[in-house]
């Protein structure tokens, strides 16, 4: 449904999306993963026909991109990062208005509008001003306006960003029934654990740059097992870094300032020795502490191969 291959973006001199190649199958919910600035907004608005990519090809249900901007957002729904402002304006007038710029007549018009507020949860809010629904409510709302033209795949950047959990959770509960209904989507998201109930395939994306693709499994698999913990000490850290590299229970060390990161995989009743190694060896260790499986920075450590600096 998807094929982005060798794909480039530069702005001036500066390289944003970098050789990313991805396909994505009909049906399958791809994940795309990374931190702000990865690239990630700048790949969706070129796969939607809003920015021209400098070099590479994109083909939406083997159509280009650049050839044939029209016949693509036909097949594409496109919900933006940012939802603009919409003075005086109700939201069965916004759905109609994005309606009949995509060429819907008039008398199918209400009824779609009715099912699409349905779906997105907004029945019985026809006559409120888009302005002044929550922030939730305005991006389920451009979500619906995304579908009004019954796309084949949807990009949805961001889609549940700055939500409340809640918020969330009904978001994710409308995504997946969109996902039983047939579609594509491809959803960015900085939040690892956001997307892996819903997406079938996950791609991390870092300075523009693919750098983990794989099924959600694949990569949970990987993960599976190891606990997060938090070391903080006096001084340089680097001494005790070396140290815990040489624990064959310790699979990766992230240094930030005095505090060191741990992914390890051993119980309680072996976790006693790393202090322990780190006393004996004479490092000022001032707190220890478990954290909840902190799945960001082990998924992090397996991905990118992170090693202490
Ligand atoms: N119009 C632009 N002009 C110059 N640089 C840009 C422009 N848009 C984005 N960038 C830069 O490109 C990089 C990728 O941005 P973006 O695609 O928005 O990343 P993400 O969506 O993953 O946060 C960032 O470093 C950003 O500052
Ligand atoms: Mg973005």
């Amino acid at each position: 449904m998807l094929y982005i291959e060798d794909l480039v973006k530069c702005y001036g001199k500066f390289t944003a999306v970098d050789h990313l190649s991805l396909e994505v199958g009909e049906g399958e919910i791809f994940g795309f993963i990374g931190p702000n600035g990865a690239g990630k907004t700048t790949t969706m608005k070129i796969v939607a026909t809003l920015l021209s990519p400098t070099s590479g090809n994109v083909l939406v249900d083997g159509i280009d991109v650049v050839e044939n901007p029209v016949a693509v957002r036909g097949k594409i729904g496109y919900m933006p990062d940012f939802f603009g402002v919409y003075d005086n304006l109700k939201v069965t007038e916004y759905l109609d208005f994005y309606g009949s710029s995509y060429g819907i007549p008039s008398g199918e018009r209400k009824e779609i509008c009715k099912n699409l507020l349905k779906l997105v949860h907004l029945e019985g809010k026809e006559d409120i001003y888009v302005d002044t629904l929550s922030r939730g409510m305005k991006q389920r709302l451009c979500l619906a306006r995304s579908l009004i033209h019954n796309p084949d795949l949807l990009i949805l950047d961001e889609p549940a960003s700055g939500m409340d959990p809640r918020a969330r959770i009904e978001m994710m509960g409308i995504l997946k029934q969109l996902k039983s209904m047939g579609k594509t989507i491809i959803i960015s998201s900085h939040i690892l654990h956001e997307l892996t109930e819903l997406c079938d395939v996950v791609g991390v994306i870092e300075d523009g740059r693919l750098v983990a693709h794989g099924s959600v499994d694949d990569i949970m698999a990987r993960v599976k097992g190891r606990k997060a913990l938090t070391i903080k000490m006096l001084g340089s850290v680097e001494r005790a870094v070396n140290i815990l590299k040489q624990q064959p229970v310790v699979h990766g060390v992230i240094a930030e300032g005095n505090t060191l990161e741990l992914s390890y995989d051993c119980g309680d009743d072996e976790l006693w020795k790393i202090i322990k190694v780190l006393v004996d060896e004479g490092i000022p260790v001032i707190s220890f502490t478990k954290g909840e499986n902190n799945l960001e920075k082990v998924f992090l450590e397996v991905t990118y191969g992170y090693e202490a600096k």
